[in-house]
């Protein structure tokens, strides 16, 4: 019987959010963190008018795209590498420098893929201790081992949504061995941006890669179109396991045109913030603790896991999807994307209820 290498057999499948409703119908979804906003009104045309050209295959090398995001964030093109949604660049950087020697060291509540993708290339996956539920930079240097290959950390952090300064990422970089990697995930960065200077010219160190992606702020999950900054020597060597061809025409041509629109982006960050402070503050009322989010999403501490449980089963049954977060360690937690209005204030509702509901 052909079996798979053992490290793969041994690996779990990647969850991503089960959307399932009542009836096993597929409900509005608070659980992936989308935009709650469609694209800007030019990626529809842009879309349509690059469907003339679908037979033929995209740019390779991305060259439009790479020279607006460049343009845009006042980098170099040359050091940019895109990928069919960041995830694309995370399993890549995996590949290409972690694996059965050098291991992979997040924070403790990191983002999950970071682990998958670190157990797809058949490398130990290490956490380190956070603070408050907030990356520390200290407990990542204390939690280096000798044989550590990359670091990986999002800024903000999901399912967290809290940040840490522009300031505690470069004392990291400075205090970690030069021969390790760090990947810093900036999946969240377009609503961050307004509070602190960028650190995209961190890649001068030559060991430091960003990431960000068109999935959120820019509102093209859809289309899975990431991108990194990269020092030229490690985007080389990630070039060479990305799948040639990886971003479709389309894509390219949404995200094109998402970046002629950075005004559109800017009023979805606003308004995401204006409605997540909201729907914290309500939650406050309800005696539902939040952590302080940069992102489009809240964590909400529901105190145990029975409770977190039950609140999401309640929620669910009435069709409202929200995740758990035991994967990233916080199994008292649920995770709420700032969603359409409907969805969002119905959520709300159903929480009151069940407060209502399971109050003696
Ligand atoms: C921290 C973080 N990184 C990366 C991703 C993946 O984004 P993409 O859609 O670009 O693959 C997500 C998606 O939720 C995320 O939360």
């Amino acid at each position: 019987m052909t079996r798979p290498r053992q490290h793969v057999a041994a690996m779990a499948p990647y969850a991503l959010a089960d959307l399932g409703g009542p009836d096993s119908r597929p409900a509005p979804s608070l659980a992936q963190n989308e935009s709650f906003r469609p694209p800007c009104p030019g990626a529809f045309e842009a879309v349509a008018a690059t469907m003339a050209d679908a037979a033929l295959y995209p740019d390779p090398d991305w060259t439009e795209l790479r020279s607006m995001i460049a343009s845009h964030h006042g980098i170099d093109p040359n050091g940019i590498l895109c990928g069919s949604g960041s995830l694309e660049l995370i399993g890549c950087l995996a590949r290409a420098f972690s694996g059965p020697h050098r291991a992979v060291l997040a924070p403790e509540h990191a983002y999950p893929y970071f682990r998958s993708a670190a157990q797809a290339s058949e490398a130990r996956f290490d956490t380190a201790p956070e603070s408050d539920c907030t990356v520390s930079a200290d407990g990542l240097l204390e939690a280096v081992r000798p044989d550590t290959g990359c670091v990986f950390l999002a800024n903000p952090g999901n399912p967290t949504g809290t940040r840490i300064p522009a300031g505690e990422i470069r004392r990291l970089r400075n205090n970690l061995r030069e021969d390790i990697l760090l990947v810093i995930d900036e999946a969240y960065g377009e609503f961050a941006d307004h509070l602190d200077v960028p650190v995209f010219n961190m890649t001068a160190t030559g060991n430091t890669v960003i990431l960000r992606t068109f999935s959120k702020a820019y509102g093209l999950a859809g289309c899975r179109v990431g991108w990194g900054t990269f020092p030229s020597r490690i985007a080389v060597e990630v070039r060479k396991v990305l799948n040639p061809n990886n971003v479709s025409s389309v894509s390219q041509a949404a995200a094109r045109a998402a970046l002629q629109d950075i005004a559109y982006m800017r009023e979805t960050c606003v308004q995401t913030a204006e409605r997540r402070d909201r729907a914290a503050r309500k939650l406050a009322t309800l005696g539902i603790r939040c952590l302080a989010s940069c992102t489009n999403f809240l964590l909400l501490d529901l105190e145990t896991r029975d409770l977190a449980r039950s609140a999401e089963a309640r929620l669910r049954s009435e069709g409202a999807v929200l995740r758990t977060q035991g994967a990233a360690g916080l199994p008292n937690c649920l995770r709420m994307t700032i969603g359409p209005a409907r969805e969002l204030d119905n959520a709300i509702c159903l929480l009151e209820t069940w407060i209502r509901e399971i109050s003696p």
